[in-house]
C-alpha cells in the first residue's frame, strides 16, 4: 500500500471554551464549545503511507519529530489503518504557515489537518463530520477546525457541527503573541489537574453550558454587543478554574494583561473589541473588520508584545493534490 494524501486545515480559537473531559480514554468534553476558524492561520499536511517504513515518521517544518507527538500522530493513523484494514506505517510531513516559533498552539489545525490527509491516503472519502470525530479523538480542539467560520463541538459530542457560516457575521481575530518565560503545560496534563485539584473545576463545569448558550444565540443573532461580553467571561471564568489548582496554573504574562487592559481602555473610549485566551500567554481579540487595523497597531506597539496576527474567518478544511 503506497496511498498519499494531502490537506489543509485552519486553526480555529474557542469563544466559547472547552477545560475538561467527560471520558478521557475516548477524549470527550465535559462542556460544550464553539469557535471561530482562522483564514490565516493554516497547516499543510502530507501523509504517505509506505511499505517500506518500519515506524510512522513525523516531520513539522522540516524537523525530525519523536516523542509524545509522534505517538499521537500514530495513534490516529492507527484508527485510520484499522477502518481499512491495514498495518502500513506512513510518513508524515507538516507545515504551519503561521510563525511557530510564536509558540501559538497548533494541535487543532495540526490534528484536523493530519485526520484529513490521513483518511484520503488511505483511499477513504468521509464526510467532514466523521473526519471531525477522528480528530477529536487525538485532540478535542481538532475537531472544530474540520469547518469553516463558527463552529460548535457539543458536551461528550463525537464531531463538530456548522454553527454559522464567517460571512453571516464578519468578524476578525487579532492575536496578540507575547513573550513569556513559563513553560507551557499540555492542555490535557493541565485538564486533569484542574479537575483534580481545583475547587473551581466542578462549578465551571456547571456554569460553562449557559455561557455556551449564550455565545450561540449571539452568534446566530450577529450581536456583537451580546457576544462580547460573553466571550471575555468564558475564558475568564475558564482561567479562574485553572488558577484554583493547586499548584495553580498561570497561563498570564505581564504583557497578557496588558493586551487585556488595552482591549478594556479601547472599549471606553468607544471602540468595540472582547478578548480572549487558551492555554498560553497570548491574547485574541475579536474585533470588527473596521476596526481591526487601528486595534492592531496599539496592541502592537505595548511592551512585551511581539507581533500582532490578524485573520479573518476561515474555510473547511480541504484535500489539495500531492
Ligand atoms: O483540545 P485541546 O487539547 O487542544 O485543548 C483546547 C483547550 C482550549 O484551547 C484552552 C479551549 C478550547 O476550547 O479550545
Amino acid at each position: 500500500m503506497m496511498g498519499v494524501g494531502k490537506a489543509i486545515a485552519h486553526s480555529n480559537i474557542a469563544l466559547a471554551k472547552y477545560w475538561g473531559k467527560a471520558d478521557a480514554v475516548r477524549n470527550l468534553t465535559a462542556v460544550p464549545s464553539l469557535s471561530l476558524t482562522l483564514a490565516a492561520l493554516r497547516t499543510v499536511t502530507t501523509v504517505r503511507f509506505d511499505d517500506s517504513l518500519a515506524q510512522d515518521q513525523l516531520s513539522l517544518a522540516g524537523e525530525s519529530v519523536q516523542g509524545r507527538p509522534l505517538l499521537r500522530v500514530s495513534k490516529l493513523l492507527d484508527s485510520v489503518r484499522a477502518q481499512v484494514g491495514v498495518t502500513t506505517r506512513a510518513r508524515v510531513e507538516s507545515v504551519n504557515d503561521f510563525p511557530t516559533a510564536a509558540g501559538l498552539a497548533s494541535s487543532a489545525s495540526g490534528f484536523a489537518a493530519l485526520a484529513m490527509a490521513a483518511t484520503r491516503a488511505a483511499g477513504l472519502e468521509l464526510p467532514l463530520a466523521q473526519v471531525s470525530a477522528l480528530a477529536r479523538a487525538a485532540s478535542a480542539s481538532a475537531a472544530r477546525s474540520l469547518f469553516g467560520g463558527y463552529v460548535s463541538l457539543g458536551a461528550r459530542a463525537e464531531s463538530a457541527e456548522r454553527v454559522a457560516p464567517g460571512a453571516a457575521f464578519p468578524l476578525e481575530m487579532l492575536v496578540a503573541v507575547t513573550v513569556s518565560g513559563a513553560k507551557e503545560t499540555a492542555s490535557t496534563d493541565g485538564m486533569g489537574h484542574t479537575r483534580d485539584t481545583s475547587p473551581y473545576y466542578a462549578a465551571w463545569v456547571e456554569s460553562a453550558p449557559a455561557v455556551y448558550e449564550q455565545v450561540r444565540a449571539a452568534v446566530l443573532a450577529a450581536d456583537f454587543e451580546a457576544l462580547g461580553p460573553a466571550v471575555e467571561h468564558s475564558a475568564l471564568a475558564m482561567h479562574a478554574s485553572m488558577l484554583a489548582a493547586r499548584p495553580a496554573l498561570i497561563y498570564f504574562a505581564p504583557a497578557t494583561l496588558r493586551v487585556m487592559e488595552r482591549v478594556r481602555a479601547f472599549r471606553k473610549s468607544g471602540g468595540r473589541a472582547y478578548f480572549t485566551m487558551d492555554a498560553g500567554p497570548h491574547v485574541k481579540v475579536l474585533v470588527e473588520p473596521s476596526a481591526a487595523a487601528e486595534l492592531e497597531f496599539e496592541l502592537s506597539k505595548l511592551e512585551g508584545v511581539t507581533q500582532v496576527l490578524r485573520s479573518a474567518a476561515g474555510p473547511d478544511a480541504s484535500w489539495v493534490e500531492p
